[in-house]
């Protein structure tokens, strides 16, 4: 294969380097287009053909359904590793001996205290208040409290910011769903693992002793894992953006947050079960509803279905769908949503539109009906996805200062008027 692509552009041929990754994905690298063609740019609206960066933390296939995490697939993570592990893996390029696993979870564990005067910005939220909006102004609010800037180029500063957002972050998911349900804020405990404390943060009661369901542990370790990271997508690509103009950590994540929030990125968990219910409350005709997601003048579109990415198979949503059934064998929960559910997805699998478009279900589809199993409302789904984005969004963002890429800028084509003579308002 030749190492170059040849672009001819107004007569004159131009030719570029390819650049080949590990697993052969081929680029063209057009760092010198607008130099050598006097300004000409690409167009590539929601960038799907667009490289924005060289990244060794992820690689996805979407045609053959692979995901994994510097070199580990993401079914061996999911079985084998814990969450903690799967976080160090991620930011820092390699799975931790048992010692690192130690001194890794007790150093998060001794920044997670949260400074008390976050409890008056909490206070000040409206029960109301969407707990993805919350999170992400509690994320940015860390700032003020922690105002010294990382310095990158010291490994140990960049170490103590890590473990200091993975330590309170959890705490401000707990808050947010505490303060919806008007119980005291909490602390957590630790003497307990990762995953327990956030659990235990989030439903102790004040007056009961929170009893841990060992499943329930499992399932959501498993879940955090299969969101941990998933190469350069909306929110993650908001994170390396906003830290490109060296933003700190701490607002660059407040911004991942929010563009995890829309409906068509992580905000599809919580649209997927409002879609179910719907359905549900509607009769249970789901058909009716393929009919609503086929139409073109229809502007509803069948939640928790298609990809970005992936073309044949999300390999994520193989594994939530069994973790989904031991949960809500486990918990004894018979819930008619998890019918609606099945119905519509045999349905799309053998329907023509959704099979020529290549449209299965993703990840989304079913991590809402376990945490609905959990115990979790709806509109905390997509803060679930957060805790456990925050490692992919770390490792991210470390990669993108370390690596010294500069700050993100697209060019457009501009379509607007062209020069104008101003009126006075007078004269208008
Ligand atoms: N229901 C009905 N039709 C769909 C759907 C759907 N869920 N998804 C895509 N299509 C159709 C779309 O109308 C288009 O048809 P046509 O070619 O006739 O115009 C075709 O499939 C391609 O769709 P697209 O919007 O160009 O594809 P995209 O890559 O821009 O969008 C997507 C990907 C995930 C935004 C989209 O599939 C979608 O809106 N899905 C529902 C929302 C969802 O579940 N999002 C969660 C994604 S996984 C979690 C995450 O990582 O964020």
């Amino acid at each position: 294969m030749s190492n170059k692509a040849t672009l001819e552009v107004n007569g004159q041929k131009h030719e570029f380097p390819l650049v080949v990754g590990s697993e052969n994905e081929v680029a063209i690298d057009i760092k010198s287009l607008r130099s050598v063609t006097g300004g000409v740019t690409t167009i590539d609206p929601g960038f799907k053909n667009t490289g924005s960066c060289e990244s060794a933390i992820t690689f996805l296939d979407g045609e053959k359904g692979i995901l994994r995490y510097r070199g580990y697939s993401i079914e061996e993570l999911a079985e084998k590793a814990d969450f903690l592990e799967v976080a160090y893996l991620l930011i820092f390029g390699e799975l931790p001996t048992k010692a690192q696993h130690e001194k890794f979870h007790a150093d998060i564990k001794s920044k997670s205290v949260v400074d008390d005067d976050v409890r008056k910005i909490v206070d000040a939220f409206p029960k109301s208040a969407h707990p993805m909006g919350v999170l992400s102004s509690l994320t940015s609010a860390l700032t003020a409290f922690n105002p010294t800037s990382v310095n990158v180029d010291s490994e140990e500063d960049m170490y103590n910011s890590v473990v200091k957002i993975l330590g309170k972050f959890p705490v401000l998911v707990a808050w947010t769903l505490r303060k919806k349900n008007g119980l005291p804020l909490d602390y957590g405990d630790n003497n307990l693992g990762y995953v327990e404390n956030v659990l235990k943060m989030m439903f102790k009661q004040p007056n009961e002793e929170y009893v841990q369901n060992e499943v329930i542990v499992d399932a959501l370790d498993k879940l955090l894992i299969l969101h941990a990271d998933h190469e350069q997508n909306c929110s993650t690509s908001t994170v390396r953006v906003v830290g490109s103009s060296h933003a700190g950590l701490f607002a660059s994540l407040s911004a991942g947050i929010s563009a995890l929030w829309g409906p068509l990125h992580g905000g599809a968990n919580q649209a997927v079960l409002e879609m179910l219910e719907a359905i549900k409350e509607d009769g249970g005709d789901t058909k009716k509803y393929m009919a609503k997601a086929k139409d073109k003048n229809d502007p509803f579109r069948l939640m928790g279905f298609g990809h970005r990415v992936y073309k044949n198979f999300d390999p994520r949503a193989k594994i939530i769908k069994v973790a989904a059934d031991e949960v809500l064998n486990n918990l004894g929960v018979e819930d008619p949503i998890l019918d609606v559910a099945k119905a519509l997805e045999q349905e799309a699998l053998n329907d023509p539109y959704f099979v020529d478009r290549k449209l299965y279900p993703n990840v989304d589809f079913y991590s809402g009906i376990i945490y609905r199993a959990m115990g979790i409302p709806t509109d905390m789904f997509t803060v679930m996805f957060a805790l456990g984005r925050l490692p992919g969004w770390i490792a991210q963002w470390r990669e993108m200062r370390l690596g010294k890429e500069p700050i993100g800028r697209p060019r457009q084509v501009y379509i607007g008027e062209t020069y104008r003579k101003f009126t006075i308002v007078e004269n208008r």
